[in-house]
């Protein structure tokens, strides 16, 4: 069930909002409202976010993404659609309840950390709980172990001041992990951080999500941030959703040639993965299977080396096409002691991960989930892919294919 839900939503600043929605709806647009002193920040923005998802809302500055996350934590309604968190409709919620909502569903990290200067960083991690009047001892020991989750153990007595711009958003993301809250909101929380802390800050979000399972609504402006993040990613322009589906879905398939422009630039060898590039293995089952098998499967596919795998499709090892001749020749049945181990990865690996391995690697990369092998990657593969993802890739490709020539499969 999905945790978030928005249908409809619209957001309209400004006089007579349901006048003007309706006048928006009849076809005005959004400049003609802009040029009565009326802005439509958020137009028919419907999405929904699965539990221990992250989600990212990307879109340029004034595109309604703040005001988008805004009605999901309950600070503004909107003017038309609806906002579910939790299973409960904020709109139908009375203040007493909305409050309540607010204080135990969602947690909000800001871009400018919003901490208190004059509270020590274990009063700022322990803030949410002390409004939620939860007593002091069982406070600080949960504002002590979000320190400790962002990596900030021991400096619970410092000040705010004494910290970096990195380490005071990691306060705010301990405040956000204290409050214990299922739903998470960050609005350009790492905005304001230097490029490498901000990868930092990134990967530990990653890290962290997956070992609490939070569900994440994040908003950025930048592309790569929410490719990097996102399990799924809306892209707004002028208050509407112009697509949404994953990083890959988005690169692959722009639906607007505003969204194709916007990813052009988009690196795409660290978000494209190795389950988007693998082929199909063409593996040797191991038992009662030999030599002279794995060297037919060989010869009829042009292939220098093959998988092994058992019955259950995990992964033994790769033979290589010689071994197996010189094996057949020797009069051997059996596979044993001629494999050799491949080198693994996992279906969620970028492919600028994969390009070492692969040149030092004559075999092709083994994919595998868990111990099954599920895909193999050749080097000849790895570099059309990136052919297909880079414009100078026909090059690319050509040298690829002539050094390829002695490739394994
Ligand atoms: N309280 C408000 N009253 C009137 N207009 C508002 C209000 N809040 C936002 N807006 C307008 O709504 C539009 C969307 O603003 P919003 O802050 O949601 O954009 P954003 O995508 O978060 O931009 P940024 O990247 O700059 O933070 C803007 O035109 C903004 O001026
Ligand atoms: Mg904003």
């Amino acid at each position: 069930m999905p945790l978030i839900e928005l249908s409809g939503v619209h957001k309209i600043f400004g006089k007579r909002p349901q006048k003007a929605l309706v006048r928006l709806q009849n076809g005005a647009t959004r400049e003609e409202l802009r040029a009565d002193g009326i802005t439509a920040a958020v137009i028919d923005a419907s999405f929904s976010v699965d539990a221990g998802q992250i989600f990212v809302v990307m879109g340029l500055s004034g595109s309604g993404k703040s005001t988008l996350i805004r009605m999901v934590n309950g600070l503004l309604e909107p003017t038309a659609g609806s906002v579910v968190v939790g299973g409960e409709d904020l709109a139908k919620l009375d203040a007493r309840k909305l409050r309540r909502a607010r204080r135990d569903k969602v947690s909000m990290v800001f871009q400018h950390f919003a901490l208190l200067p004059h509270r020590t960083v274990g009063e700022n991690a322990a803030y949410a709980l002390k409004v939620k009047g939860v007593n002091r001892a069982e406070r600080e020991k949960q504002a002590e172990q979000a320190l400790e989750m962002v990596g900030l153990g021991g400096w619970g007595g410092s000040l705010p001041s004494d910290l970096s711009g990195g380490m005071r958003q990691r306060v705010g993301l301990a405040r956000a992990l204290a409050a214990g809250t299922e739903v998470m909101l960050m609005d350009e929380a790492f905005s304001a951080l230097d490029p490498l802390i901000r990868r930092e800050m990134q990967d530990q979000l990653i890290d962290l999500q997956t070992k609490l399972d939070k569900t994440i609504l994040f908003i950025t402006h930048d592309l790569n941030e929410a490719m990097r993040l996102g399990d799924g990613i809306a892209m707004m322009r002028d208050g509407r959703v112009v697509q949404q589906g994953t990083a890959e879905q988005i690169l692959n398939d722009p639906a607007t040639d505003y969204v194709a422009q916007f990813v052009q630039d988009v690196d795409r060898t660290k978000v494209l993965t190795a389950s988007s590039v693998m082929e199909r293995p063409v593996a040797v089952l191991g038992a009662g299977q030999g030599p002279r098998a794995a060297h037919k499967l060989m010869r009829e596919n042009q292939l220098n080396s093959i998988m092994v795998v058992d019955r259950q499709q995990r992964l033994q090892g790769v033979i290589t096409e010689s071994v197996a001749a010189d094996a057949v020749k020797a009069g051997k049945d059996s596979l044993d002691g001629l494999l050799v181990d491949a080198h693994l990865v996992t279906p969620d690996t970028t492919l600028s991960e994969l390009f070492t391995p692969s040149a030092e690697q004559p075999a092709p990369l083994a994919v595998v989930d868990g111990e099954r092998l599920v895909g193999v990657i050749a080097r000849v593969t790895l570099l059309s892919a990136l052919g297909n993802v880079s414009t100078n890739g026909g090059d690319l490709v050509t040298a690829g294919a002539g050094a390829a020539e002695g490739d394994h499969v």
